[in-house]
């Protein structure tokens, strides 16, 4: 295993499986739309890259950058555009790729500035779901797996942005933080 992880939470066949699963319902949900996947940077380009291949229905990719204000004592939920999409929203069927909620606050914020550019629909897929610490009123439309309250690394997700060529989801040990 790599140095500094503790246990591996989720395996490469778990996720797999679960993206095929999650493709196929996303293919069976939009057919006839007009289908553009968002993906959230760096985070989610693992995973959006193995969930478009099991997506059926034409579609286009677009990416947004986004940084949170302040550090995790800023509640207010304000992000910062560090990059915008390129594409109009306009009639299009908006799907937003994300790599774990956790407090919500940068999809609740995400959501109303994307709803506000008109899309004919906007959901959320994250891979990850961490309900215990959320803080915003926001619930992923797909959600891959729920996980506890533990840092994790791998599958896209990043400590100190390293870790995310990992093909699984690890923990983390204690003394990487320190
Ligand atoms: P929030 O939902 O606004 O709190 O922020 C979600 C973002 O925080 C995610 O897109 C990740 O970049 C980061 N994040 C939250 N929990 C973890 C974790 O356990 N590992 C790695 N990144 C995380
Ligand atoms: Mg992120």
């Amino acid at each position: 295993m790599e140095k500094g992880i503790k246990k591996v939470l989720i395996t490469v066949d778990e996720i797999n499986n679960k993206v095929k699963e999650l493709g196929e319902q996303i293919s069976k949900d939009y057919q006839n739309k007009d289908l553009l996947v968002v993906g959230i940077l760096k985070g989610s380009v693992v995973f959006l890259s193995d969930l478009v291949r099991n997506i059926s229905q034409p579609l286009l990719i677009d990416f947004m950058d986004v940084s949170s204000y302040g550090a995790s004592t800023h509640t207010s939920g304000v992000v910062r555009i560090l990059k915008d999409l390129e594409t109009d929203l306009v009639g299009k069927d908006v799907l937003i790729v994300e790599d774990i909620v956790d407090t919500g606050l940068t999809l609740s914020y995400l959501k109303e500035n994307l709803l506000s550019r008109n899309p004919a629909s906007l959901k959320i897929c994250s891979f990850l779901d961490k309900p215990e610490r959320r803080k915003a009123d926001i619930m992923p439309d797909y959600c891959g797996f729920e996980i506890p309250d533990e840092f994790v690394v791998g599958y896209g997700l990043d400590f100190a942005e390293k870790y995310r060529n990992l093909p699984y989801i690890a923990v983390l040990k204690e003394e990487m933080y320190s």
